[in-house]
């Protein structure tokens, strides 16, 4: 990941703008006074840089929860700070960003119909299918950046206007997606035969998924674990609305990376298709999190916070990881949402004015987000 050090770091003043990006201001840790977060605008993005004071020096990099893609926009913005720095090292080489017209953004999704990849790697089966079918919108979702930079090059390259990269885990944005989703693919998941809870499949997941389909969508499971095949299909005879039917190693004309690799190693391949059977219940909640914007202080000590256990409620929970404090606002570090696929994320919370906002992007609507959120809205105005 970008980054660099410098024996010595002097800024100008913030807020001060300079090629495009805005340096707004520079919080300090209330808890490690080594550390910091430094925030950045750009036309793009809203992110934090994380300082920290070490032997000798200053480390600069992103900081982790508000990366954003395409990380070419995280090395500019450090290669920026850099010419403030002394004796600087590191590796801020500027690379080819790729144009983020594709990248998802979830406060403007208004699509009537669209096909799902989950966890799409190369690309190499979305970017086939959106070319062959230009008339459907494709949207492929995926945790790995690199990839999705890859994906989004390729889109450029091939000049596609129908499919769109979401940065995002499956597992909590199908519980927000509308029932719009024609066709949802699972190709080659990650096993996970030790830890079969992070899986892709699992009851919940399985829900949602049946939830979002229009009438006669589809399902595809697509893997050459036959441990995960037998257990998805046990979780599918047990939802009550789903029809399933199997295959093995039925030839496509289409071929991933991963099948194109387990064919060349003669692996088995089982498919597993499902249509749910029932109209779909479906909350339509908005996809983002709602943001109230009056969350007043009582008289708070920033350390009572982060020294607070993590509070684990019936389908939430809400740790307060670091306190950052510029002039009357602070930035919060907190790790919150389902204790299964934990959310991290910075909040700058303006005490004076009240305002409450996540750095990067707001979170997904779902129950654990929603409970956290408000469990850290009552915390803040109790203290
Ligand atoms: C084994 S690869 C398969 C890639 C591709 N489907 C293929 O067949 O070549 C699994 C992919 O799923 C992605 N992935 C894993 N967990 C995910 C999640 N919770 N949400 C979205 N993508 C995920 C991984 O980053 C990885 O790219």
């Amino acid at each position: 990941m970008p980054h660099f050090y410098a024996k010595e770091l002097a800024t100008p003043p913030m807020p001060f703008e300079e090629q495009g990006f805005k340096f707004c201001y520079e919080a300090q840790s209330l808890r490690d006074p080594r550390v910091s977060l430094i925030r950045v605008q750009h036309p793009s993005s809203d992110f934090c840089l994380l300082k920290i004071v070490q032997q000798g020096g200053v480390l600069c990099k992103g900081e982790k929860s508000s990366r954003p893609i395409p990380v070419g926009i995280l090395q500019h913005a450090l290669e920026v700070l850099s010419h403030y720095g002394k004796q600087v090292r590191g590796n801020l080489a500027l690379s080819h960003c790729p144009s983020r017209a594709f990248l998802m953004d979830f406060g403007r999704f208004d699509f009537e119909k669209f096909y799902l990849e989950i966890g799409f790697g190369s690309g190499r089966f979305l970017l086939q299918k959106a070319q062959a079918n230009p008339e459907n919108i494709y949207i492929g979702l995926e945790v790995h950046t690199p990839s999705i930079e890859q994906v989004l090059r390729q889109i450029e390259l091939l000049g596609l206007k129908n499919l769109y990269i979401a940065h995002a885990d499956a597992r909590t944005l199908l519980e927000v997606l509308p029932p719009n989703c024609e066709g949802l693919d699972i190709h080659f998941p990650v096993p996970w035969p030790k830890h079969p809870n992070r899986r892709i499949f699992t009851p919940h997941t399985l829900e949602n998924m049946l939830a979002i389909l229009r009438p006669k969508g589809e399902i595809w499971l697509r893997t050459d674990s036959l441990e995960y095949f037998k257990s998805s299909l046990e979780l599918a005879l047990n939802a009550p609305t789903c029809q399933a039917t199997i295959a093995k190693n039925a030839p496509q004309e289409v071929v991933s990376k991963y099948e194109a690799r387990w064919v060349r190693q003669e692996k088995d391949i089982y498919d597993l298709r499902l249509q749910s059977s029932a109209k779909s219940v479906h909350p339509n909640l908005p996809l983002l999190l709602p943001m109230p914007q009056n969350v007043k202080p009582k008289g708070v000590k920033a350390s009572s916070l982060w020294q607070k256990k993590p509070i684990i409620g019936e389908d939430y929970f809400l740790n307060i990881q670091d306190v950052l404090e510029y002039e009357d606002s602070w930035l919060l570090a907190v790790s919150l949402g389902d204790v299964r696929f934990p959310l991290n994320k910075i909040l700058c919370w303006d005490r004076g004015g009240g305002g409450l906002e996540y750095v990067g992007g707001v979170p997904f609507n779902t129950k654990a987000q929603r409970h956290a959120h408000e469990a850290l809205c009552a915390l803040l105005q109790e203290v």
